[in-house]
């Protein structure tokens, strides 16, 4: 959807909390406080036995056993050990450790571009997508290549936890076949890599660490979870860069203020990532939560978390970009158990490259109005962003000129 605001606002406006008309009646809130109290409390919960049941059939379908099997999913005792895999390998000294070949990584794209070619790139395809999938295959020992081809393939993947329609759920289990095949793949050479047929071998590598987490017994939970991870680490990541870069272009300013201040940059990061949340729906089921009377147990809850960080009530001036706002409590990696683990390192991604983007082509600009992932609204990201990297007076005068050169 090119424009969800306008609708956050009425919906604002209209209380914050309400039953929606939606396929399965879903109960929506988008105040930021009850966005919060909901997330927290224990009342609510993702379990996929009680929640899938309970989605209309169009959705419930988009839900493949891969992603329902992963730690997003998870309840309880089974997400409570499994979680500290995940975030063990994310710790802020991890993530601190990996900004040298995040650098790198990103350097070499920004290189690669084609500075002076007379047509415009498409920055999501040029830089977003292959930045966040090699910073994620980092992680999961995926060389650049197969991390970027994988990623363009299983984009679709994430957006079977989205109201689907029959194309999109034919994209999803296209998507959902490429995960498991790659990382079913990825298991096997890592069990006969270290000369280990039966069970799976340890070490402190997040693929290897999940692996032995689940064992050669539950394989398929260890596929599942792989794949979340790969998809959870470049989906949200490729999309927030999208939109930041889309935003900066609309607000050249702002975009100014990035490209010249680096004390600036993590306060600018996070009010990118308020403004334009590429995650804007959380979704929950209702166990034993007594604080709102719409709310009894069995109710799906959609908690609109993109709504929640335009709550007028919790920031001023909501609708307006100000990269010098100090850091508000905006919910774009979620709250409570399910806290993206990932938060840091897609913090670091972002920091790392906007600012080297915008000194590298303090020219960049718009060549035409981006496209937007569709259909969907929990998922908000840029398809295409094609761009213009040098000014027209340069373009023309270097036209068949194919050595670039950083302005
Ligand atoms: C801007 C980028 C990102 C955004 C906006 C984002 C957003 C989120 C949100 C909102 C959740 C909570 C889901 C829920 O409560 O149902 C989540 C969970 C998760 N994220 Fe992220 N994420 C981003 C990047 C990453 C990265 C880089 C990684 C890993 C490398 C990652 C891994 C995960 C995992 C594994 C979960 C599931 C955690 C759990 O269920 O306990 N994410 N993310």
């Amino acid at each position: 959807m090119p424009d969800p605001y306008p609708g956050y606002r009425t919906l604002h406006a209209l209380g914050g909390a309400f039953r929606s008309r939606l396929p399965g009646k879903p109960v929506v809130l988008t105040h930021h406080t009850q966005c919060v109290t909901a997330l927290r409390d224990r009342g609510f919960a993702p379990d996929p036995a009680m929640f899938r049941p309970r989605l209309p059939g169009y959705w419930r379908d988009g839900f493949r056993p891969t992603i329902l099997r992963s730690v997003l999913l998870m309840h309880g005792t089974a997400h409570r050990a499994y979680r500290p895999v995940i975030s063990q390998a994310l710790t802020p000294r991890r993530v601190e450790a990996m900004q040298g070949t995040i650098t790198q990584v990103a350097d070499r794209l920004l290189d690669d571009l084609p500075a002076y070619a007379d047509q415009p790139v498409d920055l999501i395809a040029a830089l977003a997508m292959p930045y966040a999938a090699r910073v994620a295959g980092l992680l999961l020992g995926l060389d650049a290549d197969m991390a970027t081809r994988a990623a363009g393939l299983m984009r679709p993947f994430v957006t079977a936890i989205e109201f689907t329609t029959a194309d999109q759920r034919r994209a999803i289990e296209t998507a959902d076949d490429v995960a498991c095949t790659l990382f079913s793949g990825i298991l096997d050479k890592m069990a006969s890599a270290r000369g280990h047929t039966s069970g799976l071998p340890h070490g402190d590598d997040l693929a290897i660490d999940t692996a032995s987490h689940f064992g050669p017994h539950r394989r398929e939970d260890a596929i599942a979870n792989l794949a979340l991870l790969f998809a959870a680490g470049f989906d949200s990541t490729a999309s927030a860069i999208g939109l930041s870069i889309a935003t900066l272009l609309n607000n050249p300013a702002q975009a100014r203020l990035v490209r010249d201040d680096p004390q600036l940059v993590p306060t600018a990061v996070e009010e990118l990532l308020r403004f334009e949340p590429p995650v804007q729906i959380l979704h929950r089921v209702a166990t034993n939560y007594s604080a709102h009377p719409q709310i009894t147990p069995g109710t799906v809850t959609m908690i609109v978390t993109a709504a929640a960080n335009r709550d007028p009530q919790q920031h001023p001036t909501p609708d307006r970009l100000d990269l010098t706002r100090p850091p508000v409590r905006a919910l774009t990696f979620g709250a409570g158990l399910h806290f993206c683990p990932g938060a840091g390192l897609a913090r670091l991604e972002l920091a790392v490259l906007l600012p080297r983007l915008l000194r590298r082509f303090p020219a960049l600009r718009l060549a035409s109005a981006p496209t937007f992932r569709a259909p969907g609204i929990g998922f908000r990201g840029i398809e295409h962003l094609p761009v213009w990297l040098s000014p027209p007076c340069v373009r023309s005068a270097t036209v068949g000129t194919t050595q670039a050169q950083p302005s």
